[in-house]
């Protein structure tokens, strides 16, 4: 049986597991997948911990996205361009790096909802790990427009430096949000709604009928996406597709093929809802 595991701070409640040991069952592939929970210190040395019990790959989700690309002897394009890893897998005698979230953000967006994102204009929320992972992914999916706001404007900056082109991505100040002009797309990548934080951003930032998105899902995404109906964004969408998609994806680079998805998430919505 390979090992597998999820790195997170915390993890206790990740559908990771879940998620895997479906994907698992349906490739008839042996697997433990285990979630992992360890402190910004002790990442690194529970990360080799695990590789020295024969870990063989993992997942990494907050606050350690931006950390375990650190500790990759290579990273994929990318994770290189996002500066986070949310998937690592052992070669030898070390990491490579990998990031399916924009993979899997982008693949719930246009594949589950049918919805289609060029040309739209984009308001990223946020500036962490997350958004890091899903803004390469945005650009390449044909949106037209990428406008970063942050809570820290210097992490904006960076990104939209690291993003590298100038002529798509944008930042603003969290002050200037009244006077910005309406967007058609609003993803929200920050982590206010797991605190008790809600949104107090103006409504007309919102086109008629924006498409509202939360990277997060249950109830971490509650005071976004109510923000969102009270701004009359439609459709509004959570994370947990995204979450099912991304998963897919890094058990393909582990086990070379790529599972259904649409059973385990039908099944976590019923459970969600
Ligand atoms: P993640 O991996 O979820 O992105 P992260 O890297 O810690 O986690 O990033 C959290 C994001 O949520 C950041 O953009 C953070 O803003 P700062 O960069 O200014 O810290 C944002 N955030 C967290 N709490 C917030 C709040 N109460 N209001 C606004 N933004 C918040």
């Amino acid at each position: 049986t390979a090992h597998y595991a999820v790195f997170g701070h915390p993890v206790a409640h990740s559908l990771s597991p879940r998620i895997h040991a479906a994907f698992a069952k349906q490739m008839g592939i042996a697997m433990e997948y285990v979630a992992i929970d360890a402190s910004p210190a002790d990442f690194a040395s529970a990360v080799s911990a695990f590789a020295t019990v024969g870990g063989r790959g993992a997942n990494v989700t907050l606050p350690h996205k931006e950390r375990a690309a650190a500790l990759c002897s290579q990273l994929s394009e990318r994770a290189r361009r996002a500066g986070a890893v949310n998937t690592l897998k052992r070669v030898g005698l070390q990491w490579h790096g990998d990031n399916t979230d924009g993979e899997g953000l982008v693949r719930d967006l246009t594949g589950r909802h049918g919805l289609d994102l060029r040309a739209r204009r984009v308001l990223l929320l946020g500036a962490g790990g997350a958004a890091r992972g899903v803004a390469p992914a945005l650009l390449d999916a044909g949106i037209q427009e990428l406008w970063i706001v942050n809570r820290t404007p210097e992490k904006a900056d960076a990104l939209a430096d690291a993003l590298g082109q100038p002529d798509r991505v944008h930042t603003r100040y969290l002050a200037d949000l009244p006077n910005l002009g309406n967007y058609d797309m609003i993803v929200n990548a920050t982590s206010a709604g797991r605190g008790e934080a809600d949104f107090k951003l103006p409504f007309r930032l919102a086109e008629a009928r924006a498409l509202a998105v939360d990277l997060s899902y249950g109830e971490a995404a509650i005071p976004f996406l109510a923000w969102a109906q009270a701004a009359g964004c439609e459709p509004r969408i959570d994370g947990l597709g995204m979450l099912v998609e991304q998963a897919a994806e890094s058990f393909a680079i582990w086990h070379g093929q790529r599972p259904e998805t649409d059973e385990v998430y039908a099944e976590l919505r019923a459970h969600a809802d």
